[in-house]
């Protein structure tokens, strides 16, 4: 028998990103147009099959919102796996992604892997181009994906490609 293979992984980014509604998508398959902020942050464990391996996800989910950001740490901590998510038509967002990055490089686990996820690819009103952050990924050593929690596009893909890198595949 092969071993159990567990991971704690972290939801980072600004409010109203659409975090809670990235996990909603992949976990329920469902989409809900008015989503209440989290508060504080919750887990929910989904598994993936890497292969001929169970990946078990225990995905933290964060408050984006201000007065939460002193227990974001606490959230972080021991994250092997991260998601930084900004929204593709707020470019506040996408330059709070990139200070998340920086600070999980700095306090994360070491070797924690990050993905860069860029959110609400369903909008016309892009103001952040994808080359922009695809380089900012590259230089950075990270993978960066596009998705749409309201169409369910690229979703599973990020997680998917979340848990090859924690299995180091
Ligand atoms: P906090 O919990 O405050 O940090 O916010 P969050 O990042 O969890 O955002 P949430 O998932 O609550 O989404 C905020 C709003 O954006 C909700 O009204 C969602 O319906 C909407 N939303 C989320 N993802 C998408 C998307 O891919 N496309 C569109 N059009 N709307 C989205
Ligand atoms: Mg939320």
């Amino acid at each position: 028998d092969q071993p159990n293979l567990d991971y704690k992984i972290v939801l980072l980014g600004d409010s109203s990103v659409g975090k809670s509604s990235l996990v909603l998508r992949l976990c329920k398959g469902k989409f809900i147009e008015n989503l209440e902020p989290t508060i504080g942050g919750s887990c929910v464990i989904q598994n993936i099959e890497i292969g001929e391996r169970e990946v078990k996800l225990k995905i933290w989910d964060t408050a984006g919102q201000e007065r939460f950001q002193s227990l974001t740490p606490l959230y972080y901590r021991g994250a092997k796996g991260a998601l930084i998510v900004y929204d593709i038509t707020n470019s506040g967002s996408y330059k709070r992604a990139k200070e998340w990055i920086r600070e999980l490089i700095e306090n994360g686990e070491q070797d924690a892997k990050i993905v860069l996820v860029g959110n609400k690819t369903d909008l016309e009103t892009k103001v952040v181009e994808d080359i922009t952050a695809q380089k900012f990924a590259d230089k950075n050593g990270l993978e960066f994906f596009t998705t749409s929690a309201k169409t369910g596009e690229g979703v599973s893909q990020v997680f998917f490609a979340l848990a090859q890198l924690l299995v180091g595949k």
